[in-house]
């Protein structure tokens, strides 16, 4: 995979397909960008499509002291710089959706098309912060086997595939506990993505797995109602991760707003 010398380190990404309509896909936590394989493979013969792994998650660098998701959304911007992207069909899973409007309030004239998955507009609760900073301390204590047995139950459904079950452990182990740790406070500090919603004009949208336990599906309705002419779409015998859990069912999804986009 090819390394992109962005702000000082090195960024990881894949960049799959020819066609001048770009998609960019930005990675749930704590994963990196191999959860998209399914849908890179299905959407590059229409569709460049480029996914990059965050610092401190998958292969890229790793982030300083006091990581944000205002500096992640700077990292984005210089490696499409640098790939000379200036427009694109971004769809954000979960962190990967809290980064997609920070990387709107940045630069919306990128977006030609957005999909919100499994994610959500609001801040965290003071409890939430609490809780994401007692997780980076026990991440650094006990390492990514930990982050693996608490996180895996969360992000699949119930009865899960075992083979996704070994999938997305391999996914989380491949960071570094640091880098997890980093990104989990990064999310902790972003800001309520709320009032974003009504300055969202681009075709949108928004799709939840329907077993999903770690974000309700109310959240994806008030994103619904936030933006206008969003649609929803949500997707059976999944949970917070659909791409991995019904890929046909999201690949679909993607494709049916990211084929109809104009240039
Ligand atoms: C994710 O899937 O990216 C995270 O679980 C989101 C979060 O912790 O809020």
């Amino acid at each position: 995979m090819p390394k992109a010398p962005v702000n000082g380190t090195e960024l990881n990404y894949r960049d799959s397909g020819t066609s001048k309509d770009i998609v960019l896909l930005l990675h749930a936590f704590p994963l990196h960008s191999g959860m998209w394989s399914r849908q890179i493979a299905a959407l590059d013969k229409r569709h460049r499509v480029v996914a990059l792994d965050y610092r401190g998650l998958g292969k890229s660098g790793m982030p300083p002291e006091g990581w944000t998701l205002e500096l992640l959304a700077q990292d984005v911007r210089e490696l499409l710089l640098h790939l000379r992207i200036e427009r694109a069909a971004v769809a954000g899973l979960s962190m990967g959706g809290y980064l997609a409007f920070e990387l709107y309030r940045q630069l919306p004239g990128l977006f030609r098309g957005l999909a919100l998955c499994d994610t959500k507009a609001g801040a965290d609760t003071d409890e939430a912060s609490a809780t994401r900073e007692k997780f980076a301390k026990t991440t650094i204590e006990r390492g990514l086997g930990w982050v693996a047995d608490e996180m895996v139950p969360k992000l699949l459904r119930p009865d899960p595939d075992p083979a996704t079950v070994k999938e997305v452990r391999s996914l989380i182990t491949d960071g570094t506990p640091a880098g997890v740790a980093a990104a989990q406070r990064a999310m902790a500090k972003r800001p309520d993505s709320t009032p974003t919603l009504a300055t969202i004009t681009c075709p949108t949208v928004v799709i939840a797995g329907e077993e999903d336990s770690m974000i309700p599906l109310a959240e994806a309705e008030k994103m619904k109602v936030g933006i206008k002419g969003a649609k929803l779409v949500k997707i059976p015998r999944a949970g917070h991760l659909p791409c991995l859990e019904n890929p046909d069912a999201f690949n679909r999804a993607l494709a049916a707003l990211f084929d109809g986009l104009p240039a």
